[in-house]
């Protein structure tokens, strides 16, 4: 069964300060393309996909809309700059959504390798009362809290998962949950938790890997190749 149709907000607007490099992460090169390329090519081939709006990297608005253009991604409706922050930057992309949008997907461009598969993965849950989805993975690691140089506890992993993008929403909820807090959570589903909202999470995906290092970006590179 498809699911109803969804606007994406892909956020690009970093400066990957972790990541070095003259350009901002989402144009560094992944198998020769920006980075952003990926995640803009994949969302269009989403039938679930109705429109996608990118939050840019002030002073890269152009080159987003040219890489939009020359990938021939006609859902691409508008290139927000972005906030300063990531919850700064999906709020100002959430504004040129249509006010009629009933389900909205945030995505990190800095996981380039969405899949459709996934995306119907979290936009399903929607249907069954859940305000907010999130892929995740279970933890693998030993998990331990550490004050300066002491280890202080080892917590229960068993509870815990890491939290993937693309997050899907129930478009009023996210509005209304970045209409009124600060939105400075490092993902759009902490400010539903806060607020009591339904959120789920469903199975992620390990190549949904975050693009942080060039360490990653190789790694990201090698699963690209083998698809
Ligand atoms: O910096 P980090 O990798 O955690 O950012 C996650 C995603 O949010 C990246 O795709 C990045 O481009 C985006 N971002 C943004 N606006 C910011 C900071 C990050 O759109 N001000």
């Amino acid at each position: 069964m498809m699911s109803a149709q969804a606007w994406a907000v892909v956020c690009a607007a970093g400066a990957g300060e972790r990541f070095g490099g003259e350009r901002p992460k989402v144009f560094a090169a992944l198998a020769g393309r920006p980075l952003l390329a990926e995640s803009l090519e994949r969302l269009e081939a989403c039938g679930e996909i109705e429109g996608i709006v990118v939050a840019a990297p002030a002073g890269w608005e152009e080159p987003v809309i040219l890489l939009a253009e020359e990938l021939g991604c006609s859902k691409v409706s508008a290139v927000v700059t972005g906030g300063s922050t990531r919850g700064g930057s999906v709020r100002l992309a959430l504004a040129e959504i249509p006010d009629e949008a009933e389900l909205v997907l945030v995505h990190d461009a800095a996981r380039p390798l969405v899949s459709e598969e996934i995306v119907t993965r979290v936009l399903e849950p929607l249907g069954r009362g859940w305000e907010a989805v999130v892929p995740a993975l279970p933890v693998a690691d030993t998990v331990k809290r550490v004050e300066d140089e002491r280890v202080v506890e080892t917590i229960d992993r068993g509870s815990l998962v890491s939290a993937q993008t693309p997050q899907a929403f129930r478009a009023g909820v996210l509005r209304a949950a970045y209409g009124t807090g600060h939105g400075e959570a490092t993902d759009c589903a902490a400010l539903i938790e806060e607020r009591g909202g339904r959120v789920c999470w469903v199975e992620g995906d390990p190549r949904l890997h975050k693009v942080t290092t060039l360490d990653d970006l190789a790694l990201v590179e090698v699963w690209l190749e083998t698809l």
